[in-house]
């Protein structure tokens, strides 16, 4: 996630404070950073590609003087991580600085009508056709605060933006729709940033700006309004006792924890792809006669959710394949006419770039979805889609695995409608519920997350768990059982619901818990009687289930409810997140931190 800063200060130096700032916000992630100053009149910008440090040790971001400056770091969304691509961005004339925490899903049409008006845009990004909308307005007479104002009402997304002009050197815009943007107000200065920690030990008093608003800083202050009707705003600070590690997770007591309640945005956010990447990706996966999907870990659950996805609505035989097993296992069946998906998050696990490059050497079509931009995958694969969720910082995967759904979903979607095997009235209703789900997920973390914290300490003390689902389920069952395995280190086994009987099922003894994922779908029946097989033989049932669903509510010990109206295809992104939960609080319980469980990495870069 990319991270803005600005500030304005009655004395002294913005530079060295920007730089500091976001050194503050670097557990953001990011990959690029730069900050504009204005002195005198004039607008002065230092950015590269790099880590602060490098950075700063090869441009001195503490000598610009000045007394109003923005920062930012960036996480690159769009663009590949260049100086070029780092922000601040300017517009033609270099008069003005803007930078952008978000995703403007509108941003290719806007940069067409701005270069056929003559405008010069250097960057790749999405961001940079802010800064000329602006210019703009700004050359048809109006001032800086209404320039932003107009050239935000053609942005479609997600946007926090910080304005800083050299035609009006006492004051920084900023707006907000949907990405973070708060204030922080003190004696002698009015900052204005992505997250608290970035001004923490500066100021104490915290003004929390809300979508459409526009905000103006300067000497005296902020001035806050509504971008619907330009009414004022009045909103007290709030004093924020946070130490600055508790800062970083914004009130959360771990990043695991923030991260399963960031899911709603990041899901919104993947839901944001550029069109043309997931055009591109969509054809190379319809010029297959059947793809692998290779992974490991909660990547690998993706993939075999995904498998169901693509073949329901697609037809597409898909085959997901362990990537440590992938050479041994399919190696030399791999050929010229083999297309293969690899997924990562952090695309530099090890196993999946060996199976990669196998699959290069035999000259297979590798395509890629990551959630870094400039990861290893991104250069290795001959189409990639990023899934744009933000860094993921605790080690246990839950929202990069939720957008990773995500995407996958939106690729079954669209071959479904490419190759006109689902009714067209079936995929408006999937991709309606699609767009849907960031609202489902935060309903569910509201309704569900005190009886699923409460669930953790009646089971805390069970040595074994299984984790049961039939279908799609099956994955997400896989899903939670990792989740607990590794965050509370619960010995725990995931099975198809229907293979139970095959074995497993003699472990079962009274109060043996067994958890089993259940959304009202075609395998609700099936999976009714497994949930009697295991009832008979005395097992604590805890079941994820549809809201209101009173046939299976009559037989299990507890459940859980997820609104309404999931499809079962897409049914795995939201079912996952009591999964999500239930490990996360059975790892308190067990008083284990669940951010650094013993013997994991984040990345897995070796074999
Ligand atoms: C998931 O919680 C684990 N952190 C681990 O299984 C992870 O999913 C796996 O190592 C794959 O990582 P990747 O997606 O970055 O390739």
């Amino acid at each position: 996630m990319c991270g803005i800063f600005g500030c304005v200060l009655k004395n002294g130096d913005a530079a060295p404070l920007i730089h500091a700032a976001l050194k503050r916000l670097e557990y953001r992630g990011y990959d690029s950073v730069g900050e504009a100053i204005i002195h005198e009149g004039k607008l002065y910008v230092k950015k590269d590609a790099g880590k602060i440090d490098d950075v700063h040790a090869l441009l001195n971001l503490d000598d610009l003087p000045g007394k109003i400056g923005i920062g930012h770091t960036r996480w690159a969304t769009h663009g590949a991580p260049y100086k070029v691509n780092a922000h601040p961005h300017t517009d033609c004339k270099e008069e003005l600085a803007v930078i952008h925490n978000g995703i403007i899903e509108n941003f290719a049409e806007l940069r067409k009508e701005l270069e056929d008006r003559g405008h010069i845009l250097r960057s790749k990004t999405d961001t940079e056709v802010i800064a000329h909308l602006i210019e703009e307005k700004l050359k048809e007479g109006l001032g800086l605060i209404d320039s932003v104002r107009k050239s935000i009402t053609r942005l479609e997304g997600s946007y926090s933006i910080a304005v800083i002009s050299a035609k009006e050197p006492d004051k920084i815009v900023c707006a907000r729709n949907e990405s973070p943007l708060v204030l922080g107000i003190s004696e002698d200065a009015v900052f204005c940033a992505s997250d608290i920690p970035a001004f923490l030990p500066l100021a104490n008093k915290v003004v929390i700006v809300e979508n459409g608003e526009l905000v103006v800083l300067n000497h005296k202050g902020y001035e806050i309004r509504k971008l619907a009707d330009w009414s004022l705003v009045s909103r007290q600070p709030k004093i924020i006792d946070w130490n600055p590690v508790m800062a970083e997770k914004q009130g959360y007591p771990h990043f695991m924890l923030k991260e399963i309640y960031e899911q709603p945005k990041t899901i919104r956010n993947t839901l944001r792809l550029q069109d043309q990447y997931l055009e591109l990706m969509t054809a190379f996966l319809d010029r297959a006669g059947e793809v692998s999907l290779v992974a490991c870990g909660t990547s690998y659950h993706a993939c075999l959710a995904a498998s169901y996805m693509f073949s329901k609505l697609a037809f597409l035989a898909t085959h997901p394949i362990i990537a440590s097993e992938f050479i041994e296992q399919h190696g030399r069946a791999v050929n010229i006419d083999s297309t293969i998906l690899f997924v990562s998050q952090s695309g530099e696990t090890t196993d999946t770039l060996a199976a990669v490059e196998h699959a290069r050497l035999r000259a297979a079509t590798v395509l890629g979805l990551t959630n870094v931009i400039g990861s290893t995958i991104t250069r290795v694969a001959r189409v990639y889609t990023c899934q744009q969720s933000g860094p993921e910082i605790g080690v246990a995967a839950t929202k990069t695995f939720t957008s990773q759904l995500s995407v996958l979903a939106q690729l079954a979607l669209r071959l479904a409608k490419k190759r006109g095997k689902v009714s067209h009235t079936e995929i408006e209703f999937l991709e309606e519920k699609l767009e849907q789900i960031p609202d489902v997920a935060e309903a569910l973390l509201k309704t569900q997350s005190e009886k699923i914290r409460q669930l953790s300490k009646k089971y805390r003390d069970k040595g074994c768990f299984f984790f049961l689902g039939r279908g799609i389920s099956y994955a997400t069952a896989l899903e939670g059982r990792l989740k607990l395995l590794e965050i509370a280190y619960i010995p725990s086994i995931a099975y198809p619901a229907g293979e139970s009987k095959h074995g497993p099922i003699s472990l079962i003894e009274p109060d043996f818990p067994v958890i089993f994922v259940c959304p009202k779908d075609g395998t609700h029946r099936t999976i009714l009687s497994n949930i009697m097989e295991m009832k008979a033989r005395g097992a604590s049932i805890i079941a994820i289930i549809e809201e209101g669903d009173e046939e299976i509510k009559r037989f299990v010990d507890d459940y859980v409810e997820v609104p309404k109206g999931m499809p079962e295809i897409l049914s795995p992104i939201v079912y996952v997140i009591p999964l999500q939960l239930f490990a996360y609080y059975m790892a308190i319980e067990r008083e284990l931190n669940p951010d650094m469980p013993r013997n994991l990495a984040k990345s897995v870069t070796v074999k």
